[in-house]
């Protein structure tokens, strides 16, 4: 694989994608605003390194929900990767067990969660919570029998974002023998039922998501949680991490990017949870920036197409590669061990705020 950056990758996915399909990738909502905020915030916010410091390589290994990793860098959930290869998910699933590093599959996954638990590797699972509590509560067992370690649970979509790329393209649904194949109801002997579409619902609660902290011994993260009242609010339904997201641009526009409203939400939670973030993360500078601001990891979403649609899991291997060795450049860069010692010393805050 060539590609010496996210970037470089980025433009050899584009020249390779079909155009409405690159589109369905690369878009965010109505004027893109929170899209291009996302990586912007990760520019404008400099990095004062501290030399001399002694530290030696730098460790990568944490844990998240659980999960001992190899990299605090998470493949976020996105939907149909069989449109960017056509080994889909079953691609990405392969590179993610043999980097170490956790692969949260998409409720829009075109494979099913069992057939991705066969690479071996750690599994989250997101789920948009169903309004019919029957479907989610299947859908939570066949996850967990799967051996998933946790449940994303995402939270900034009562509605789908209006995404005026894909309504010029008139990308309306999935080709042929393609679908959302978790959400094929399991019948007694494991045959799969039709598939049902994702419901969005703007009637749910906090009450929704303290009946699932009942429903399953999983772990929960809540996914696009921005407000620090909420985060307050989210530990009181007991969950065990929020991922501070915009969902790469792609619901509510001129949301700020998940890095700029990342200290509020720390000091708002005063480490009682662990956040992760995602949105615009394409550089191992920009993972230490979050690292540095009291993420415990960063996820990414694009590029693990852009990996898939230049070389499937190779591609998605690659996109993997890239980051951990620029993450690891860059801790020694700053004279840091491991992500512990990156504090928000080592950070130009006067600039973000700009
Ligand atoms: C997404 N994202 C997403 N999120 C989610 O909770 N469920 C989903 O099915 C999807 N699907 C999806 C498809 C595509 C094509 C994209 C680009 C994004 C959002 C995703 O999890 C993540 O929040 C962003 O992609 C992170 O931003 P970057 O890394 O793409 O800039």
């Amino acid at each position: 694989m060539k590609a010496l950056s996210l970037r470089e990758l980025e433009a050899t996915a584009r020249s390779l994608l079909n155009p409405r399909i690159h589109d369905l990738f690369a878009g965010g909502s109505d004027d893109e605003v929170s899209l291009r905020a996302n990586e912007d915030a990760f520019a404008r916010l400099g990095l004062i390194p501290r030399v001399l410091r002694g530290r030696g390589e730098p460790r990568l290994d944490t844990d998240l929900l659980g999960c001992r990793v190899a990299l605090p860098i998470v493949i976020a959930p996105t939907a149909f990767h069989r449109l960017a290869h056509p080994e889909g998910e079953r691609a990405t699933a392969r590179a993610a067990a043999a980097a170490g590093a956790i692969l949260t599959v998409s409720m829009a996954s075109t494979t099913a969660i069992e057939e991705l638990a066969q690479a071996g590797g750690p599994l989250w699972f997101q789920l948009y919570l169903q309004p019919d509590r029957g479907f989610t509560e299947a859908l939570v067992r066949r996850v967990e029998a799967a051996g998933c370690k946790a449940l994303v649970v995402t939270v900034d979509s009562p509605v789908f974002g209006r995404r005026e790329r894909d309504l010029r393209n008139g990308f309306t649904d999935l080709p042929p023998g393609m679908c959302c194949e978790n959400m094929r109801p399991l019948g007694p002997d494991g045959e799969r039922g039709p598939a049902r579409p994702i419901a969005f619902s703007p009637a749910l609660t906090w009450e929704d998501v303290e009946w699932l902290r009942r429903t399953t011994s999983l772990p929960i993260a809540l996914k696009g949680v921005l407000h620090p009242a909420d985060a307050k609010r989210a530990l009181e339904s007991g969950v065990d991490a929020l991922f501070v997201s915009n969902h790469g641009g792609r619901q509510l526009d001129t949301v700020p990017a998940p890095l700029e409203l990342l200290p509020a939400l720390a000091d708002a939670l005063g480490g009682r949870l662990p956040l992760l973030l995602d949105g615009g993360v394409r550089r191992g500078t920009d993972a230490l920036k979050a690292l540095a601001l009291g993420a415990r990891a960063v996820a990414i979403g694009r590029p693990v197409l852009w990996g898939l649609a230049v070389g499937g899991e190779a591609g998605v291997a690659h996109v993997l590669a890239l980051l951990r060795s620029e993450l690891e450049r860059a801790l020694t860069l700053c004279g840091c061990g491991s992500a512990d010692d990156a504090g928000p010393e080592l950070l130009h805050l006067s600039r973000l705020e700009q």
